[in-house]
């Protein structure tokens, strides 16, 4: 399968990246086609401008590409922080600017917008991998985990991936090296068994 990884992280020694690139070789070992994106690295522009917005707006090449690498997935693998209940602003950005209209998702024909999306994405299977300070009963309780909100229900299920799997591993400032390292080996445990034996991931081509 081809699997697009995504890791928004500033820090190329945090948890984050540890993760997304455990997980990006263990694909790889799998046999999957991994295109992997480390957005801070390759300073991605996150700054969406207005005549980027319509459908068939002026829209770069290298956003164009990250589109079409979107959309030729089989399966995506977000990773990144929880940052106020949100992910970081430049992964924000790459969802602003590579979710495009007409691409990740359309409109019924005579629709001028108001109506239900209907998702265009060829992937079957999204897992998000979050990281974070609070422990998951208060994030339940006090925030209602909007994280899994943005994902599961704004963006994934929208754009048509509808086996949706997430994990925020915590709380991660107090955490040991062994728990750390469990922590990978679970993330890359998660991403195996969904590309491996989830049925929804068998693609029509
Ligand atoms: C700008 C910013 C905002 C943050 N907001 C939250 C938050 O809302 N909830 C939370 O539990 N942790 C929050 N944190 C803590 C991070 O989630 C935590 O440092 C990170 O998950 C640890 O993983 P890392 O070692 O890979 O950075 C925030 C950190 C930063 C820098």
């Amino acid at each position: 399968m081809r699997i697009l990884i995504i890791l928004g992280h500033p820090n190329p020694r945090s948890l984050n990246h540890a993760i997304a690139y455990a997980v990006r070789d263990n694909m790889r070992e799998a046999g999957h086609d991994v295109v992997f994106h480390d957005l801070y690295a390759e300073r991605f522009d996150p700054l969406l401008f207005d005549n980027e917005i319509p459908e068939k707006g002026n829209v770069p090449a290298e956003i164009l590409s990250h589109s079409n690498d979107l959309c030729s997935a089989d399966g995506i693998v977000i990773v990144h922080p929880n940052w106020w209940g949100q992910p970081p602003a430049i992964l924000k950005g790459w969802i602003d600017r590579v979710f495009r209209p007409g691409l990740a998702y359309r409109f019924e024909e005579g629709d001028s917008g108001e109506g239900i999306p209907i998702g265009m994405l060829r992937a079957k299977t999204a897992v998000v991998l979050n990281t974070s300070n609070t422990e998951e009963s208060r994030e339940q309780k006090v925030f209602g985990d909007p994280l899994d909100a943005i994902w599961r229900r704004c963006i994934f299920d929208l754009c048509g991936v509808r086996s949706f799997h997430r994990r925020m591993f915590t709380v991660v400032v107090t955490s040991t090296w062994q728990q750390r390292a469990a922590w990978i080996e679970e993330a890359k445990r998660i991403c195996r068994n969904v590309f491996e034996e989830d049925p929804h991931n068998k693609s029509d081509v």
